[in-house]
Parts: C-alpha cells; sequence; structure tokens
C-alpha cells in the first residue's frame, strides 16, 4: 500500500497528518504532504485509512 496527496484537491485541512502523522506531514502553508516515499507499512495501514476516509476533500489516494 502507498498513499499519495493530489495536490489539486488539498485544501489544508490537517486531517491527515494529525490522523497519521507517521506518513504525512504539512508544508510550511499547512498543505499536507507524504513523508518519505510514501510506502505503508503495515502497522501504519489503518492510521492511513483512516486519513484517507477523514480527508474532507478525498485528496489521499491509495496505491
Ligand atoms: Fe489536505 Fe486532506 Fe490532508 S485536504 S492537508 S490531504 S486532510
Amino acid at each position: 500500500m502507498k498513499v499519495e496527496i493530489n495536490f489539486e484537491r488539498c485544501q489544508g485541512h490537517g486531517r491527515c497528518y494529525d490522523l497519521a502523522p507517521g506518513l504525512f506531514g504539512e508544508d510550511e502553508e499547512g498543505y499536507g504532504q507524504v513523508l518519505g516515499d510514501g510506502v505503508v507499512p503495515p502497522e501504519e495501514e489503518q492510521a492511513a485509512r483512516l486519513a484517507v476516509s477523514n480527508c474532507p476533500e478525498r485528496a489521499i489516494e491509495t496505491l
């Protein structure tokens, strides 16, 4: 599993990095950023799914 943020959709709601701080960070304007290469280790998969389902803009995509 891998996560990506669609930057055309992200509005900086910040749920991703609040709910899954091991996978997402924020840029200087509060928009979400994927940490590292976005590959989700098994122990972070639940957090990844939580972030996906809580992004109001549906900006987080999984591969
Ligand atoms: Fe952006 Fe959604 Fe995170 S709008 S900051 S990807 S919760």
